[in-house]
């Protein structure tokens, strides 16, 4: 099996993760450093990025893990690149397609193509500031607790049924990058528990609930 970009993807053992990341990767990394341990039961096989530049790319390359890019100014427009994104991702076979900083709008196109297998990490307590810029709005609002959540992708911003949330104290001194560095420390343990409990035990999704298991 070769990736559009000619890499050979090796035989993973456990669950088969794809990682879309648009930026630094350190959510990529948190996922890099748990699979190899056999008993995580899930292993990165492809890291697909929609910018060139993104850190995440280079985390996969020092990590032997396949990549792609696929950015929206190669396509004709937004549709014929959730077509292309998705056709990238299926190379790898995914058991699960994780978003890891990924800042770009699914289209349904997309989601059909993966149906109940895409996950997302938000720096934020879901419903609570859902969208690009979620620790900034829980900083300007003024709440005191913020924190993470892991929820399976619908058709909305943010919208999915939540699998999994982690609390973050918001102290009387933090601007949004000391926030959003403490929500991340949370958000790599919270990511790296939760995709793999849901790539060992399954999800079963009932309404708005969505249960590990
Ligand atoms: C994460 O906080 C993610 O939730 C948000 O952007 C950050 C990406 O971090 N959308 P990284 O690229 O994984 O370091």
């Amino acid at each position: 099996m070769q990736t559009p970009s000619g890499h050979p993807v090796a035989p993973a053992p456990g669950a088969r993760l794809v990682v879309l990341a648009s930026g630094g990767g350190s959510n990529l990394a948190a996922l890099l450093a748990a699979h190899d341990d056999g008993a995580y039961g899930a292993r990165v096989v492809g890291v697909v990025s929609d910018k060139p530049a993104a850190g995440a790319l280079d985390l996969a390359r020092d990590a032997g893990v396949a990549s792609v890019v696929v950015a929206p100014g190669d396509f004709d427009d937004r549709a014929a690149w959730n077509v292309g994104l998705a056709d990238a991702v299926d190379v790898f076979r995914p058991d699960w397609v994780v978003l890891a900083g990924f800042m770009r709008i699914l289209a349904p196109s997309f989601l059909t193509r993966f149906p109940g297998r895409v996950v997302n990490t938000h720096p934020a307590l879901l419903p609570s500031f859902p969208g690009a810029h979620g620790v900034r709005d829980a900083l300007t609002y003024g709440v005191r607790v913020t924190g993470c959540t892991v929820h399976v992708v619908d058709d909305g911003v943010d919208t999915g049924p939540i699998i999994a949330q982690a609390t973050v104290p918001v102290l009387d001194d933090d601007d949004e990058s000391s926030l959003h560095e403490r929500i991340k420390v949370a958000e790599r343990a919270l990511l790296v528990e939760t995709v793999g409990r849901v790539a060992r035990e399954g999800l079963r999704v009932d309404g708005r609930r969505a249960l590990v298991g």
